[in-house]
Protein backbone atom coordinates (compact mmCIF):
# COMPACT_ATOMS: atom_id res chain seq x y z
CA UNK A 1 0.00 0.00 0.00
CA UNK A 2 2.72 2.85 0.92
CA UNK A 3 4.72 1.55 -1.97
CA UNK A 4 1.59 1.99 -3.98
CA UNK A 5 1.31 5.28 -3.16
CA UNK A 6 4.90 6.28 -3.42
CA UNK A 7 4.92 5.38 -6.73
CA UNK A 8 1.95 7.21 -7.61
CA UNK A 9 3.74 10.47 -6.03
CA UNK A 10 6.74 9.57 -8.25
CA UNK A 11 4.22 9.47 -11.26
CA UNK A 12 2.69 12.36 -10.39
CA UNK A 13 6.37 14.42 -10.28
CA UNK A 14 7.52 12.95 -13.35
CA UNK A 15 4.44 14.20 -15.14
CA UNK A 16 5.08 17.73 -13.83
CA UNK A 17 8.85 18.32 -14.54
CA UNK A 18 7.38 16.56 -18.60
CA UNK A 19 4.71 19.31 -18.62
CA UNK A 20 7.27 21.72 -17.04
CA UNK A 21 10.11 21.19 -19.57
CA UNK A 22 7.15 20.90 -22.78
CA UNK A 23 6.89 24.93 -23.05
CA UNK A 24 10.57 25.20 -22.70
CA UNK A 25 11.77 23.02 -25.46
CA UNK A 26 8.93 24.86 -27.83
CA UNK A 27 9.89 28.15 -26.57
CA UNK A 28 13.31 26.88 -27.70
CA UNK A 29 12.30 25.63 -30.71
CA UNK A 30 10.44 28.44 -32.22
CA UNK A 31 13.20 30.76 -31.18
CA UNK A 32 16.43 28.61 -33.31
CA UNK A 33 15.78 25.27 -35.12
CA UNK A 34 17.74 22.20 -33.97
CA UNK A 35 21.07 22.50 -35.35
CA UNK A 36 21.62 25.63 -37.76
CA UNK A 37 22.34 29.01 -36.02
CA UNK A 38 20.00 31.81 -37.40
CA UNK A 39 17.95 32.61 -34.63
CA UNK A 40 14.35 32.96 -35.74
CA UNK A 41 14.50 37.08 -34.81
CA UNK A 42 17.30 37.54 -37.31
CA UNK A 43 16.06 35.76 -39.86
CA UNK A 44 12.89 38.18 -38.98
CA UNK A 45 14.93 41.16 -39.19
CA UNK A 46 16.67 40.44 -41.96
CA UNK A 47 14.87 38.98 -44.26
CA UNK A 48 10.93 38.89 -43.76
CA UNK A 49 11.25 42.46 -42.39
CA UNK A 50 12.79 44.25 -45.41
CA UNK A 51 11.50 42.04 -48.12
CA UNK A 52 8.17 42.38 -47.10
CA UNK A 53 8.58 46.73 -46.41
CA UNK A 54 9.91 46.44 -49.77
CA UNK A 55 6.46 44.85 -51.01
CA UNK A 56 4.30 46.91 -48.95
CA UNK A 57 6.37 50.36 -50.41
CA UNK A 58 6.42 48.76 -54.21
CA UNK A 59 2.62 47.77 -54.47
CA UNK A 60 1.36 50.95 -52.63
CA UNK A 61 1.86 52.80 -55.49
CA UNK A 62 1.41 50.51 -58.42
CA UNK A 63 4.82 48.85 -59.59
CA UNK A 64 5.79 51.68 -62.10
CA UNK A 65 7.94 49.95 -64.69
CA UNK A 66 9.63 46.12 -65.49
CA UNK A 67 12.32 46.90 -63.08
CA UNK A 68 10.09 47.60 -60.37
CA UNK A 69 8.12 43.86 -61.05
CA UNK A 70 11.05 42.58 -60.88
CA UNK A 71 12.22 44.28 -57.56
CA UNK A 72 8.69 43.08 -56.50
CA UNK A 73 9.59 39.42 -57.56
CA UNK A 74 12.42 39.44 -55.76
CA UNK A 75 10.95 40.19 -52.36
CA UNK A 76 8.17 37.73 -53.10
CA UNK A 77 10.80 35.26 -54.18
CA UNK A 78 13.00 35.52 -51.18
CA UNK A 79 10.06 35.13 -48.96
CA UNK A 80 8.88 32.20 -50.35
CA UNK A 81 11.81 30.39 -49.98
CA UNK A 82 11.60 31.54 -46.17
CA UNK A 83 8.00 30.22 -45.87
CA UNK A 84 10.41 26.82 -45.77
CA UNK A 85 13.49 27.82 -43.96
CA UNK A 86 10.88 28.26 -41.11
CA UNK A 87 9.34 24.83 -41.53
CA UNK A 88 13.17 23.31 -41.69
CA UNK A 89 15.37 22.11 -38.53
CA UNK A 90 12.77 21.26 -36.12
CA UNK A 91 11.95 25.22 -35.65
CA UNK A 92 8.40 24.50 -36.13
CA UNK A 93 6.36 23.92 -33.47
CA UNK A 94 2.59 23.34 -33.91
CA UNK A 95 -0.15 23.28 -36.31
CA UNK A 96 -0.71 27.49 -36.14
CA UNK A 97 2.79 27.62 -37.59
CA UNK A 98 2.60 25.53 -40.22
CA UNK A 99 -0.31 26.77 -42.04
CA UNK A 100 1.00 30.65 -41.65
CA UNK A 101 4.73 29.38 -43.29
CA UNK A 102 3.19 27.09 -45.78
CA UNK A 103 -0.05 28.41 -46.14
CA UNK A 104 -0.44 31.95 -46.48
CA UNK A 105 3.19 32.46 -46.95
CA UNK A 106 4.03 30.00 -49.19
CA UNK A 107 0.68 30.16 -51.33
CA UNK A 108 1.01 34.40 -50.84
CA UNK A 109 3.94 34.86 -52.85
CA UNK A 110 3.15 32.25 -55.34
CA UNK A 111 0.66 33.70 -56.15
CA UNK A 112 2.38 37.36 -55.68
CA UNK A 113 5.12 35.52 -58.24
CA UNK A 114 2.02 34.97 -60.91
CA UNK A 115 1.03 38.18 -60.67
CA UNK A 116 4.38 39.47 -61.65
CA UNK A 117 4.11 37.23 -64.16
CA UNK A 118 0.84 38.91 -65.39
CA UNK A 119 2.47 42.56 -64.31
CA UNK A 120 -1.64 42.35 -62.34
CA UNK A 121 -1.18 45.07 -59.77
CA UNK A 122 -5.07 44.38 -58.27
CA UNK A 123 -3.85 40.42 -58.15
CA UNK A 124 -0.41 41.46 -56.34
CA UNK A 125 -2.21 43.89 -53.85
CA UNK A 126 -4.33 40.72 -52.67
CA UNK A 127 -1.74 38.20 -52.60
CA UNK A 128 -0.15 40.76 -50.36
CA UNK A 129 -2.69 40.76 -48.16
CA UNK A 130 -2.57 36.90 -48.20
CA UNK A 131 1.43 37.30 -47.16
CA UNK A 132 0.81 39.82 -44.09
CA UNK A 133 -1.79 37.30 -43.04
CA UNK A 134 1.07 34.81 -42.37
CA UNK A 135 2.76 37.52 -39.80
CA UNK A 136 -0.47 38.15 -38.22
CA UNK A 137 -1.07 34.83 -37.64
CA UNK A 138 1.93 33.50 -36.57
CA UNK A 139 2.54 36.18 -34.35
CA UNK A 140 -0.63 36.22 -32.30
CA UNK A 141 -0.04 32.71 -31.42
CA UNK A 142 4.42 32.66 -31.36
CA UNK A 143 5.80 35.91 -30.34
CA UNK A 144 6.14 37.07 -27.14
C1 LIG B 1 5.61 30.89 -38.95
C2 LIG B 1 5.77 31.93 -37.97
C3 LIG B 1 6.07 33.35 -38.38
C4 LIG B 1 5.66 34.02 -39.52
C5 LIG B 1 4.85 33.50 -40.69
C6 LIG B 1 6.17 35.36 -39.40
N1 LIG B 1 6.87 35.50 -38.24
FE1 LIG B 1 7.84 37.19 -37.62
N2 LIG B 1 8.38 36.25 -35.91
C7 LIG B 1 8.06 34.95 -35.56
C8 LIG B 1 8.59 34.66 -34.24
C9 LIG B 1 8.47 33.33 -33.49
C10 LIG B 1 9.20 35.83 -33.78
C11 LIG B 1 9.89 36.05 -32.42
C12 LIG B 1 11.31 35.55 -32.46
C13 LIG B 1 12.06 35.77 -31.16
O1 LIG B 1 11.87 36.82 -30.52
O2 LIG B 1 12.83 34.88 -30.79
C14 LIG B 1 9.05 36.81 -34.87
C15 LIG B 1 9.58 38.09 -34.81
C16 LIG B 1 9.48 39.03 -35.82
C17 LIG B 1 10.11 40.35 -35.80
C18 LIG B 1 11.00 40.90 -34.67
C19 LIG B 1 12.45 40.52 -34.99
C20 LIG B 1 13.45 41.06 -33.98
O3 LIG B 1 14.35 41.78 -34.41
O4 LIG B 1 13.32 40.73 -32.79
C21 LIG B 1 9.76 40.98 -36.96
C22 LIG B 1 10.15 42.37 -37.42
C23 LIG B 1 8.92 40.06 -37.71
N3 LIG B 1 8.78 38.88 -36.99
C24 LIG B 1 8.35 40.35 -38.92
C25 LIG B 1 7.51 39.48 -39.62
C26 LIG B 1 6.77 39.83 -40.81
C27 LIG B 1 6.78 41.21 -41.47
C28 LIG B 1 6.10 38.71 -41.20
C29 LIG B 1 5.17 38.50 -42.38
C30 LIG B 1 5.63 38.88 -43.69
C31 LIG B 1 6.42 37.65 -40.25
N4 LIG B 1 7.27 38.17 -39.31
C32 LIG B 1 5.94 36.36 -40.33
C33 LIG B 1 7.40 34.03 -36.33
C34 LIG B 1 6.81 34.30 -37.57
Amino acid sequence: MKLTKMAVVVAGLAALVWFAGTPDDAQAQKTKGKSRPAATKYLMRGIVRPNCAGLGKLLKEGPADDEAWDTVACHAACLNELSFALMDDGRCPDGVWAKAATGALRDGTVALLAAVEAKDADAANAAFKTVTSSCAACHKAHKK
